[in-house]
Order: structure tokens, then C-alpha cells, then sequence
């Protein structure tokens, strides 16, 4: 359970999933009242659902949707037991949706500052899945023209420590020759990821390589790597020695849509 004071975020998104109006009633016997989706809940979620037991907050209502309506091979979208899961796994919240956003734009301006002068095109290019949120914000924020694109590497599966062999299993589409490539990571840990992205960069023929890492652990840095041309570094925060998820980042395919960082609790994977 993360600490009621560990995030506001935190509370109002549990409220979106399941948003209680004023006029609902909450009285006895609400336990499994119907209502259907016009009331209070838009589509994807099922059509029908029911009220079961008050929440651990004020004002929370926690609901179970009847899947009476659904196909039985759907997944069911939004269900609570996703919410609690997430919930039950983390430990505590490091940064919240507002802190993350106002690094994020002060990066943006940062970025976009320099790169007004750089004399070259530019390509962004995230790094698949991990840094997906992060690439979107940025170059929203940044408000410049420039191209982008995803790369995909694997070097992790589903453990939470590098195998320190990357691999590309999909390369950018953007003809990075003469451009100065922007590289979007969401975490650099052991620096292997961003080590070998580098160099396949420079091999395409990039005029500058610079590296804007949404995370960074420096104290677990194993390979330092060299930036190309007058590239430059960029980082959102430091970030301590523990398995974070969230804003895109993952442990399993799991948390990647939260909107804020937390740590996940070490049970979890060890
Ligand atoms: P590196 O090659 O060891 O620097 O690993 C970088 C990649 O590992 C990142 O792009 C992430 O996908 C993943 N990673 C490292 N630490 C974490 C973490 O705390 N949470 C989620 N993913 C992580």
C-alpha cells in the first residue's frame, strides 16, 4: 500500500478509475446496486457493474464489474484488480505526475535552446518501450521541428538487471547520416544500453550524438560512454540504487501507464 502522504497524484488517479458523484447513493444495501455506464463511466469500460464495499480512503468506492456482457475470452479493461495490484507492488512514490512535468519542461527548453543553434536537422530517437512517455512529453515540449523515431533494444527480459549484451531487435527508419541524434532514454543504469546506441549511431554517420535520459543511476555505472561531436547530456533526475517503475517503465510489462515514479517493493523481484 503506498503511504496516503507518499502522492496526490496517486489519489486522484485512483479517483479517475472510479470517480464518486455527489448525487450516487451510497446508503444500505448498496452492496452489488446496479448502474450502467451512462451514470458515471465511459466506454471501455463494461456497461454494467456494482458497488461493493467502501474503499480504504474517504470517499473511494471500490466497484466490481460484472462481466456478464462481455465475451468471456475479453480482457476486462480498468478492473479494480488491476488498480489494487499496481498499488500492492510499489513501495514508495518517488517523483508525481506534477514534479515529472516540470522537469520535463525545463529539459525541453534546455534541449531546444541548444539545439536552435546546432546548424544541423535533428532526430530524436526513444528507446523502446521504456522511454515512450518520456519521448512523447519531451518533443511535445520542445516544440521544435524535428524528426522522430524509436530504436528497440533488448537486453533485459524480465529481470531487473542487464545481461550486458544489447541487441537491436528494431532500428530506426530516420536516415540519421549528418543529423545530430538526440538519444531518449527512460533509465541508465549500467550504461551498456547507451554505450553500444552511441556507437551504432556514430556507424550510421551521425553528425552528434547527444544522450537526454529521462533517469539516471550513476552509481551503477559499469561502462562509460563517450558522446559524439557536440553532443550533449541531458538527465531529468538522478535516481537511487532501487528498481523504479512507472512514467513508461516497467518491471515485467507491468506499471509502465503510471503516471508517476515509484519504487517497486524488492519482494517483488528477488
Ligand atoms: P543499462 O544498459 O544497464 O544502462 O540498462 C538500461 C535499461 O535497463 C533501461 O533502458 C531500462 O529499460 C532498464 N532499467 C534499468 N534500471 C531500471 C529500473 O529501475 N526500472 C526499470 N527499468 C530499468
Amino acid at each position: 500500500m503506498v503511504p496516503a502522504s507518499a502522492s496526490a497524484t496517486a489519489t486522484r488517479w485512483w479517483r479517475r478509475l472510479a470517480p464518486v458523484p455527489q448525487a450516487m447513493p451510497l446508503s444500505p444495501p448498496a452492496s452489488r446496486r446496479r448502474f450502467h455506464v451512462g451514470d458515471w463511466c465511459r466506454p471501455p469500460f463494461p456497461t454494467s457493474f456494482a458497488v461493493t464495499d467502501l474503499g480504504p480512503r474517504r470517499g473511494q468506492v471500490l466497484i466490481s464489474f460484472l462481466t456478464s456482457r462481455a465475451p468471456s475470452s475479453a480482457p476486462l479493461r480498468g478492473t479494480p484488480t488491476v488498480a489494487r495490484s499496481w498499488e500492492e507492488d510499489l513501495e514508495r512514490i518517488l517523483w508525481t505526475e506534477d514534479e515529472i512535468a516540470a522537469r520535463v519542461s525545463e529539459i525541453a527548453a534546455e534541449i531546444s535552446e541548444d539545439i536552435k543553434g546546432c546548424g544541423a536537422e535533428v532526430a530524436v530517437v526513444g528507446v523502446a518501450t521504456g522511454a515512450f512517455v518520456f519521448l512523447a512529453d519531451l518533443v511535445r515540449r520542445m516544440g521544435l521541428p524535428v524528426a522522430v523515431d524509436l530504436i528497440r533494444v533488448e537486453s533485459y527480459g524480465s529481470r531487473t538487471e542487464s545481461n550486458g549484451a544489447p541487441a537491436i531487435v528494431s532500428d530506426v527508419r530516420v536516415d540519421v547520416e549528418g543529423k545530430h541524434v538526440i538519444l531518449v532514454e527512460d533509465i541508465v543504469d549500467t550504461g551498456n544500453t547507451l554505450s553500444f546506441l552511441i556507437s551504432h549511431m556514430k556507424s550510421k554517420g551521425a553528425r552528434a550524438v547527444s544522450v537526454c535520459t529521462f533517469l539516471d543511476k550513476p552509481g551503477r555505472r559499469k561502462v562509460q560512454f563517450e558522446l559524439v561531436g557536440d553532443g550533449k547530456f541531458y538527465r531529468g533526475f538522478v535516481c537511487p540504487d532501487c528498481f523504479v517503475v512507472g512514467y513508461g517503465m516497467d518491471f515485467s510489462e507491468r506499471c509502465r501507464y503510471l503516471p508517476f515514479v515509484a519504487v517497486l517493493k524488492p519482494e517483488k523481484y528477488t
